[in-house]
């Protein structure tokens, strides 16, 4: 489902929850990282894509004026309190701190929206390892921005978010997640910088190849505790070598300072100084449409996470294996765990020509080896939070822009429902784009109707 049409369906879940339509919709897209693991709290690089799942956010001012904004979840969690006359502090139920933390980072730049009645949807499947808790930051964050019309600088929006992931739900997380929900861009992986926070967005152009998500849909209960433990051990590797961060550490570094450090913290130095390395490789191989080398690299940073970083399981490490075995001949190109680990999702390189046949011998293969059923999707990086309604000019006009500054025959796909403007007024969206310009709209309607560029997604764009 696009964005657009997740959003009209939140509309309307919103109205038959709070019996009046919504005055705002927002959306924050989950991500998949395609190389650089474990190298954001290094100060190193990732190479991560937005996707196509979303929190999805409809809000309205509280019914009663009040001072309390009350999230429900279309789910069916346990709906979240947060009432603004007091210091806004973690508390039950849990999930609810993600958007706490983000509301009180907001209200202490002066960012207070007053009381809100919001519904929650999102398709960020939850512990998947693909942001679910990043895209509810971004989304909470979102829609703080157009309730009260004041902008977040991006960077301090993604450090705001994290933030309150660090101080509110308790994990020591790095920038990646955070960064990707709010820049990501549609066909694009974003090149990012740790350190110097510069991004670079690297263009994926190439119709013959797609991004394969394959969840394990196992999550082993000890990630939260490993993870604090793995950055930990990377600072201390970090102080024995003399760096500031592994970042700063030359390749040969921890082999020359073997004596000094024990075998477990050798071998986490080891992980994140190839895999930055790795990173790096990956994107200039992307750059060049280099895909057996990008499949070599995404196998080679596997490895090194089962082995040196030990954040893999036997799970994720099937799903590699079998595709390994089905290899380029069958379509895949190179296949790695992304994300924190322990559980979550693979992501591998893949033809596009060979997707079904690769999904299918993957679900069989791995429900042999495991017992489990895994969930299999293509994704095309996705566009990152935007304001759905109630922002002004808003997207129809952002996404028409986008279409037609980058029409590429072949991958033109569903989300370029977005220039559909009647698709969305017939949902009641017609206030998306007040006064918007449709023209590159409807020149893109007139290229796939004459054969000029081709729907390239799942369904056809035209219905
Ligand atoms: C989690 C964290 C990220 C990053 C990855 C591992 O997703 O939130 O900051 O550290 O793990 O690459």
């Amino acid at each position: 489902m696009s964005y657009l049409e997740l959003a009209v369906q939140v509309a309307r879940e919103f109205a038959e929850t709070y019996g009046r339509p919504p005055r705002w919709v927002v959306a924050a897209p989950g991500r998949v990282n395609v190389i650089g693991e474990h190298t954001d709290y290094n100060d190193g690089f990732v190479l991560p894509m937005a996707i196509e799942r979303y929190a999805v956010m409809a809000a309205d001012k509280s019914a009663d004026g009040g001072d309390v904004i009350q999230i429900r979840d279309a789910s069916g969690a346990e709906p979240v309190l947060i009432d603004l006359s007091a210091p806004v502090k973690p508390g039950a139920p849990k999930w609810g701190n993600y958007p706490r933390g983000v509301i009180a980072g907001c209200l202490a730049r002066g960012i207070n929206p007053g009381g809100l009645d919001v519904l929650l949807h999102s398709t960020v499947p939850l512990g998947g390892g693909l942001s679910s808790s990043a895209s509810l930051e971004v989304c909470t964050a979102t829609l703080l921005e157009a309730v009260t019309g004041k902008k977040l600088d991006p960077v301090e929006k993604a450090l705001l978010c994290q933030k309150a992931e660090h101080e509110f739900a308790g994990v020591p997380c790095g920038i990646m997640d955070q960064f990707i929900s709010i820049m990501g861009r549609e066909n694009h992986l974003l090149l990012l910088d740790c350190r110097s926070r510069k991004t670079e967005l690297v263009p994926v152009n190439d119709p013959s190849v797609q991004l394969l998500i394959a969840n394990t849909n196992v999550k082993h209960e000890l990630a939260n505790g490993e993870y604090a433990s793995r950055r930990a051990q990377c600072e201390a590797a970090a102080k024995i070598l003399g760096v500031p961060s592994l970042r700063d550490a030359t390749a040969d570094a921890p082999e020359n300072a073997k004596g000094k450090m024990d075998d477990v913290v050798f071998r986490r130095a080891r992980h994140v100084i190839g895999e930055i390395e790795r990173t790096l490789h990956a994107a200039e191989g992307i750059r060049a449409s280099n895909w057996p080398t990008v499949g070599q690299l995404m196998y080679a940073s596997h490895y090194s996470l089962r082995d040196d970083y030990e954040v893999s399981c036997t799970e994720l490490d099937a799903l590699v294996e079998i595709a390994e075995s089905i290899g380029i001949k069958g379509g895949v190109y190179g296949c790695r765990m992304t994300g924190g680990g322990f559980g979550g999702c693979t992501v591998a390189l893949v033809k596009r020509d060979a997707v079904a046949e690769i999904k299918k011998r993957m679900a069989a293969d791995y429900k042999k080896k495991t017992g489990i059923d895994a969930t299999i999707f293509v994704s095309r990086p996705a566009g990152g939070a935007t304001v759905v309604k109630g922002g002004g000019a808003g997207l129809i006009t952002q996404a028409s822009s986008n279409a037609a500054g980058r029409l590429n025959p072949g991958v033109v796909g569903r989300n370029d429902l977005a220039f559909s403007g009647n698709f969305l007024k017939r949902d009641g969206f017609g206030v998306v784009a007040p006064g918007g310009d449709h023209d590159a709209e409807n020149a893109l309607v007139d290229q796939i109707s004459t054969g000029a560029a081709k729907p390239g997604g799942e369904e056809t764009v035209c219905r």
